[in-house]
């Protein structure tokens, strides 16, 4: 593998990616919208082509958001998820200043919570946290 790390992912890569994984479609003007609002954003590349991604949501004070975490079938277990979570688990950890704290949160698609408490999350609900929550909303 000729691995290259870049910040830069087109709306198209995204596109494919979530087709790949078999998630809910996304309207290309939300994608391009989502993707121009990332705090930070990660796209490996086996030399010219896309093989995982990752983002980050950040509102540039205590609440952060993990997501779009991909990497392609036959890259998986070889440490690409880990390296790209790492990395933006890093970013994020340069941008405190003395006394501020962030809540990184996530939502862990079915089964990948291992993952996860592997690189620091805890599952929800535990001990003086709730169960995590949410809402799809759909335009008519
Ligand atoms: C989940 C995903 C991002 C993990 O990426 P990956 O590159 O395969 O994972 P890594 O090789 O970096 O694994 C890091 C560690 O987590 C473990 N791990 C990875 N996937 C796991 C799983 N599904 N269950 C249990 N452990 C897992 C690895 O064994 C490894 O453990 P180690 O440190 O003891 O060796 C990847 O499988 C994926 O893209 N899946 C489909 C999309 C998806 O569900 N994304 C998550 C959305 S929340």
């Amino acid at each position: 593998m000729n691995l290259i790390q870049t910040d830069v992912i087109t709306p198209e890569d995204f596109l494919y990616f979530r087709t790949l994984m078999g998630w809910t479609p996304i309207a290309m003007e939300q994608i391009e919208n989502g993707l121009k609002n990332s705090a930070k954003m990660i796209c490996l590349k086996d030399g010219d082509t896309p093989i995982a991604m990752a983002r980050l949501l950040w509102d540039g004070g205590y609440q952060a958001q993990l997501c779009d975490v991909m990497v392609l079938p036959a890259y998986q277990r070889q440490g690409l998820g880990r390296l790209m979570v790492t990395s933006l688990k890093d970013w994020l950890r340069s941008q405190l200043k003395p006394g501020w704290s962030i809540k990184l949160n996530l939502s862990a698609a079915p089964g990948k919570e291992p993952f996860y408490e592997k690189l620091g999350f805890r599952r929800r609900p535990c001990e003086g946290a709730g169960s995590g929550m949410d809402q799809w909303m759909a335009g008519e």
